[in-house]
């Protein structure tokens, strides 16, 4: 079933413009029928839902394009496409889930302290494993 750009943007509630956004981004597909207007495969509707589901987690835009690159853009997935999907999402999670979780715990330190220092703020710089040999360029230093 084909869809005009007005049904899908109704049906998914989404804006127009989002779907010329998407387009052009990749992340869903169109053709254009002998009166040159857009047309649709029904099949777009679940990779929006894709697209709006990854946003609601949080996850960035090239994650969700990497998630709608294993899905076929031409027909619903099958059960394990989207299971090799829901997987790699997992894993996207659990790592945002583990970061968050260790920056509210260090956050403590932060609160009334304000500087965000590159040097010393877990919040600002919560991955600073070079900082572990010391301040300032220190990979420049070692090398040299
Ligand atoms: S704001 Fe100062 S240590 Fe984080």
């Amino acid at each position: 079933m084909e869809l005009s750009v007005g049904q899908v943007a109704k049906r998914a509630e989404v804006t127009v413009s989002a779907l010329h956004f998407y387009e052009q981004k990749g992340m869903i597909a169109s053709w254009r029928n002998q009166g040159n207007q857009r047309r649709y495969d029904s099949s777009v509707l679940r990779r929006i839902a894709v697209i709006k589901t990854g946003q609601q987690l949080g996850l960035s835009l090239e994650e969700i394009k990497q998630a709608l690159a294993s899905l076929p853009i031409d027909r619903a997935p099958s059960q394990e496409e989207w299971e090799a999907m829901g997987k790699k999402w997992k894993s996207i999670l659990d790592d945002k889930i583990w970061l968050m979780t260790k920056l509210r715990d260090e956050l403590g330190e932060c609160i009334g302290c304000g500087c965000l220092s590159l040097n010393r703020c877990r919040l600002r710089n919560p991955d600073d494993e070079l900082g572990a040999l010391g301040n300032g360029a220190t990979l420049w230093k070692k090398n040299d």
